[in-house]
């Protein structure tokens, strides 16, 4: 485990607590027991008559790619939802959990990826909220600095000033104080969903030593993760779904990562990569010569990315893959000028280039599509033509505000790439706003046809598009890259990372990992990779 074995050094305090502490000899009653769990959205089987089961004192995993349905169970255990069979009881005793208030008071807390926290409260508010004292009308404020205060320092955080309002937190910070928000409910079942994927690993590390302590009073966790490094860790045994069905129930002990990935994923033995014949002839037709299109040397960007070196050629799609979380995605802004604090060197054509903004990177030839779309990718309130046109004019100040002064080149122009991508030109007066995602990417990725950006720069550039518009997207970006230009995807997206590109280069805790062809690759040796494992036979 080369990869986390230096991430988990000095990792003391977290002692395994028996899965049976607490509860005497013989066979313990588990304190969550959810048998026959059946749950449909429309089409979708979620859940397929899943039994799950806790321990008390236990700290369980749940896993499973993205959509095997962890989120849903979770969902119903908390009550959010509920399921169309099955029954749930903690304790031995069953629940008619109806509502997300029952759930709390059946003693279950949940943490969700998503932050619930209200950003123009302080965190002293946000811990406290719902159970405030008042005196003579008005709410104390001692008591509920007190809360806070001790429930951060339960999980190991003295730093964070209680009276400090959250939106001036980072996402990091404003994660733990939503875990100690649920955790200062004092829950008998804790939900962890994804919660280390913004967390660094000093934090994780925190967050590790305070779920000790927990478990110690008999709770129990249930942790659904992608990091198979923190589940073998810190988990005791591990249950496994795959598209809505629980395929494997492990007690961790016994189960290697490796192992782990394989249950995940099922058999997904062939390379996947559909465009093989062309990938190859790109590949080939690159001379060991020739200068990188893009060269990135040592870069590290604030203190999530620590030291990433790549290049890219002209003609190739490159994956920079990994685990939400990894750095992949702060190198794309870094390339961009969309971040502070980075170091290091970035050539463009031979030429050392640093952007400092997206429009001096625009500039330079580097287009950015953001994995941000309605907040920084689109002008809503704009038609398709002056969306598409938007990076490719040197821009009067009338032209996004005024887009009938556009000239009729402007969309001619427009539409020659806004027919090769499919966007059906009776969209093309209407706001961006009205349209579907598959149909506002698409305008993003036109944009870029149009401006014939050199260098390419996507975040997650299908996340949250339909199948369709996603095959035309993929579609369009070889496209560019067949055209001469380089396109570098952020991906933490398996199939995407195999289907669409020509080489990937794998981030883990800040660094490159491994780089591999994608066209050799599977999905369990990138899945691998991602988890800091470099495979064997994976290109230097
Ligand atoms: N509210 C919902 N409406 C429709 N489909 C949903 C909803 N929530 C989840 N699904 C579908 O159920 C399946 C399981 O999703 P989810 O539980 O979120 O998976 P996971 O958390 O393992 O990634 C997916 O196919 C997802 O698209
Ligand atoms: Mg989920």
């Amino acid at each position: 485990m080369t990869g986390w074995a230096g991430v988990f050094e000095g990792l003391h305090g977290v002692e395994r607590v028996a899965a049976d502490s607490g509860t005497g000899a013989g066979v313990a009653v588990p304190r969550l027991r959810m048998t026959g769990i059946t749950k449909r959205f429309g089409g979708t089987l979620a859940l397929d008559d899943v039994d799950f089961e806790v321990l008390p004192g236990e700290v369980h995993a749940l896993v499973g790619q993205n959509g095997a349905g962890k989120s849903t169970l979770m969902k119903i255990v908390a009550g959010d939802y509920r399921p169309d069979k099955g029954r749930i009881s903690i304790d031995g005793r069953e629940l008619g959990i109806r509502d997300p208030r029952s759930g709390l008071a059946a003693g279950v807390g949940i943490v969700y990826q998503e932050l619930s926290l209200l950003p123009n409260m302080t965190v002293a508010e946000n811990i406290s909220l719902g159970r405030e004292t008042t005196r003579l009308g008005l709410v104390e404020r001692a008591p509920a600095r007190q809360l806070a205060g001790e429930a951060l320092a339960a999980m190991g955080v003295d730093s964070l000033d209680v009276d400090i309002r959250v939106s001036q937190l980072s996402l990091a910070e404003q994660q733990l104080v939503e875990i100690a928000k649920v955790m200062s409910h004092g829950p008998r079942v804790l939900v962890l969903d994804e919660p280390t994927a913004v967390l660094s690993l000093d934090d994780t590390r925190r967050l590790f030593g305070a779920l000790g302590h927990l478990r110690a009073t008999g709770a129990v966790v249930v942790f659904v993760s992608h990091r198979y490094g923190e589940v073998l860790q810190l988990c005791d045994r591990c249950t496994v779904l795959r598209n809505g069905r629980v395929v494997a129930r492990e007690d961790v002990a016994s189960l290697s990562l490796e192992h782990l990935v394989r249950l995940t994923l099922g058999e997904a033995g062939a390379p996947r990569h559909r465009q093989a014949e062309q990938a190859t002839a790109t590949a080939s037709a690159r001379e060991p010569a020739q200068q990188a299109l893009l060269q990135v040397e040592h870069l590290a960007v604030g203190r999530t990315v620590v030291d990433v070196s790549f290049s890219l050629y002209r003609g190739e799609v490159v994956g920079l893959c990994g685990l939400l979380g990894s750095g992949q995605s702060e190198v794309a802004r870094a390339l961009c000028g969309d971040m502070g604090h980075v170091e290091g060197t970035v050539r463009l054509d031979g030429c050392r280039v640093r952007p400092t903004s997206p429009r001096g990177a625009a500039r330079l030839g580097i287009g950015f599509i953001t994995e941000n779309r309605r907040d920084e990718g689109i002008f809503p309130d704009l038609g398709v033509v002056p969306n598409v046109s938007a990076a490719s004019l040197r821009q009067s100040w009338a032209r996004p505000w005024l887009p009938w002064l556009a000239p009729r080149s402007e969309r001619s122009r427009a539409r020659r790439v806004t027919d090769e991508v499919g966007v059906p030109r009776v969209l093309e007066g209407r706001s961006l706003r009205l349209l579907s995602g598959g149909t506002q990417q698409k305008v993003v990725v036109s944009r870029w046809l149009a401006r014939q950006a050199r260098v390419l720069v996507c975040n997650e550039p299908t996340r949250g598009v339909d199948v369709g518009a996603r095959a035309d997207i993929h579609d369009r970006l070889r496209a560019l890259a067949a055209g001469g230009a380089g396109v570098l995807v952020v991906t933490t997206d398996l199939d995407e990372a195999l289907v669409l590109c020509d080489r990937l280069v794998v981030c883990f805790a800040g660094r490159v990992s491994t780089e591999m062809s994608a066209r050799t690759a599977t999905e369990s040796s990138l899945f691998l990779a991602m988890q800091g494992i470099a495979p064997e036979g994976g290109e230097p």
